[in-house]
C-alpha cells in the first residue's frame, strides 16, 4: 500500500455520484464492505514500514471517517431527489387501520344513571350476582310460598337447600346488603347484572341489568321519592320531562308505585313508541316497607325510606329507540360501532 492509493481512493470518493439509493449501498459495499477497498487498506495497515504508520494510520482514518460522511450525504440527497418511495417506503400510503373501540351501550346508560345519582350524593354498592333467597326473597318480604315469588322465573343454583343459593333475579338483593353493612342514613345506588328464566324474545331475556336505588334516613317520605325521581328523570330525558306515578305492587315497598315518563319522542301527542298514550314505563318504586327495614335490623319507628330499581335496557331502548333486547347481548360490531361517537358522561 502506498500514499497514493489512499489519495486515489479519496479522489474516487471526492467525485463519487449516485442517483439511486441502490447506487448509494453498492459504493458504501465496494468502499466500506467486509471486502472493501478501504477495509482491505486496513487489512494492509499491519504491512507498513513502522516508521510509516503514523502517517498512513492517519491518512486511512481519514479517509474512512471521509467516506462514511460521504455515503450518508448521498443518502440523504438521493432520498431527497427521488422523494418518497426511493427508500422503499411510500410515505403517502394511508397508516395501517388501528380499529378503536367503544363502549357498550349498556355501559353508556349505566355510567350515565350512575352519574346522575352521584350528583345527588348517593354512594355506589355492588353484590354478589350468586345470591341466597334470604337476600333476593326473604329479607325484601316475599314469605316461602308466597305468589309474588312467581312474579320472577328464577334459576335456581343449589335447591331443597332452606336458603338455597340463586342467580339474583333483581339488584334489590343489594339494597339487603347495604342495610345491613352501611351506617345510617343510606343513600344508595346498586348497578348489576340480574337472571331471569325467560325464553329470551325482542322483550325479555334471561339475562339483563338493573340499577337500584336506596335511601333511608328519618323523616323521608314519599314526597322526596317523587322529587328524586323527577330530577333524575329532567336528567335523564330533558329538562321539559314530567313525570307520572300509578299505584303498583311489590313486596318490599308500601305504598309502591310504577314511574311513567312522558314520551320525549311525540312529546305527549302519542307515538308509536309510547303506544300512543304519550307516556313511557321506566321503574317501580315505593317507600321500604317496615318489615323490610326490621328484617335488616333498622329501627322503622325512627327510620323510613324509599327505594327504586330500574331496567338498564329498557332506558337505553327509550333513549335510542331500539326495541329489540336482543341487539344488547348480541354484540353485532355493526350495532355497537353506531355508539362509537356517544359522549362521555
Ligand atoms: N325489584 C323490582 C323488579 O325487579 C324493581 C323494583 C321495584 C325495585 C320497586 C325497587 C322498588 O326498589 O321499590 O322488578
Amino acid at each position: 500500500m502506498t500514499i497514493q492509493d489512499i489519495e486515489r481512493l479519496r479522489a474516487e470518493l471526492e467525485a463519487l455520484k449516485c442517483k439511486t439509493e441502490k447506487e448509494v449501498e453498492e459504493a458504501r459495499v465496494r468502499l466500506l464492505g467486509k471486502k472493501g477497498e478501504i477495509t482491505a487498506l486496513f487489512d494492509e495497515f499491519r504491512t507498513v514500514a513502522p516508521e510509516l504508520k503514523r502517517e498512513f494510520g492517519r491518512t486511512l482514518n481519514e479517509l474512512k471517517q471521509a467516506a462514511l460522511e460521504k455515503i450518508s450525504a448521498l443518502k440523504d440527497s438521493v432520498c431527497e431527489t427521488q422523494g418518497p418511495g426511493a427508500s422503499g417506503v411510500d410515505l403517502s400510503m394511508p397508516g395501517d387501520p388501528f380499529p378503536m373501540g367503544s363502549r357498550h351501550p349498556v355501559s353508556i346508560v349505566r355510567e350515565e344513571i350512575v352519574s346522575i345519582f352521584r350528583k345527588f350524593g348517593y354512594d355506589v354498592a355492588e353484590g354478589p350476582e350468586v345470591e341466597d333467597d334470604y337476600h333476593v326473597f326473604e329479607a325484601l318480604n316475599f314469605p316461602p310460598n308466597h305468589p309474588a315469588r312467581d312474579m320472577q322465573d328464577t334459576f335456581f343454583v343449589s335447591a331443597g337447600h332452606p336458603n338455597p343459593l340463586l342467580l339474583r333475579t333483581h339488584t334489590s338483593s343489594v339494597q339487603v346488603r347495604a342495610m345491613e353493612t352501611m351506617k345510617l342514613p343510606i343513600r344508595v345506588i346498586c348497578p348489576g347484572r340480574v337472571f331471569r328464566n325467560e325464553a329470551i324474545s325482542a322483550r325479555a331475556h334471561c339475562i339483563f341489568h338493573q340499577v337500584e336505588g336506596l335511601y333511608i334516613d328519618e323523616g323521608v317520605t314519599f314526597a322526596d321519592l317523587k322529587q328524586a325521581i323527577l330530577l333524575f328523570a329532567r336528567e335523564m330525558f330533558g329538562p321539559d320531562t314530567q313525570i307520572r306515578m300509578r299505584p303498583s305492587y311489590f313486596p318490599f315497598t308500601e305504598p309502591s308505585a310504577e314511574v311513567d315518563v312522558s314520551c320525549n319522542i311525540c312529546h305527549g301527542k302519542g307515538c308509536n313508541i309510547c303506544k300512543g298514550t304519550g307516556w313511557l314505563e321506566i321503574l317501580g318504586c315505593g317507600m321500604v316497607d317496615p318489615n323490610v327495614l326490621e328484617a335488616s335490623g333498622i329501627d322503622s319507628k325512627k327510620y323510613s325510606g324509599f327505594a327504586f330499581g330500574m331496567g338498564i335496557e329498557r332506558i337505553a331502548m327509550l333513549k335510542w329507540q331500539v326495541n329489540d333486547l336482543r341487539h344488547y347481548f348480541e354484540n353485532d360490531m355493526r350495532f355497537l360501532g353506531e355508539f362509537a361517537s356517544a359522549p362521555e358522561v
